[in-house]
């Protein structure tokens, strides 16, 4: 071997040795970053998320129960496709006292310290998931 080559093949050697060194410390990164669905769950936007996980991170349930079933401060969210068009009910959710129909004033005088808020605050996308949601079950 003349000195050129040895000097090649030590460069090569030391090529292919940091090439695997980078491999072997690369996987270990890799894999608690993989394991992390974690990280996934909570970075998930509201794009993915359907009405009925929007309706319980807003807190709705709060009010109406764990199953919107009806409680002693607010009515159950059943039926609302005989009442209520997919346009209204988004803007009912944006702005509820605007609404003053016999039924809203039935609940008014029924659940007569708890008022509805108003949810203008989200998205009205998320708000039209959300009207869907309702207008199904
Ligand atoms: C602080 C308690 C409270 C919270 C929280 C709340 N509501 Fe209400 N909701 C009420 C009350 C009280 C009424 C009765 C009507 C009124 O006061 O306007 C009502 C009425 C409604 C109605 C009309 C029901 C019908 O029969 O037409 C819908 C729809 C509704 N709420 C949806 C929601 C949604 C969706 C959320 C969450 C984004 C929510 N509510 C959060 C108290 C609440």
């Amino acid at each position: 071997m003349t000195n050129a080559q040895k000097w090649l093949a030590a460069f090569l050697g030391l090529f292919i040795f940091l090439f695997l060194l980078g491999r072997v410390t690369n996987k270990k990164e890799e894999i608690p970053y993989k394991d992390n669905t974690y990280t996934e769950k909570t970075l998930q936007s509201n794009e993915e998320k359907d009405g009925l996980q929007l309706i319980r991170e807003s807190g709705c349930t709060s009010c109406h129960g764990q199953n919107l079933e009806g409680s002693n401060i607010a009515p159950a969210l059943v039926n609302l496709k005989e009442y209520w068009g997919r346009d209204n009910l988004i803007n009912y959710l944006r702005n509820p006292s605007s609404f003053s129909n016999e039924r809203m004033k039935e609940y008014r005088m029924k659940y007569k310290n708890i008022i509805m808020p108003s949810y203008n605050n989200l998205d009205v996308k998320d708000l039209g998931k959300i009207a869907d949601y309702l207008l199904t079950r």
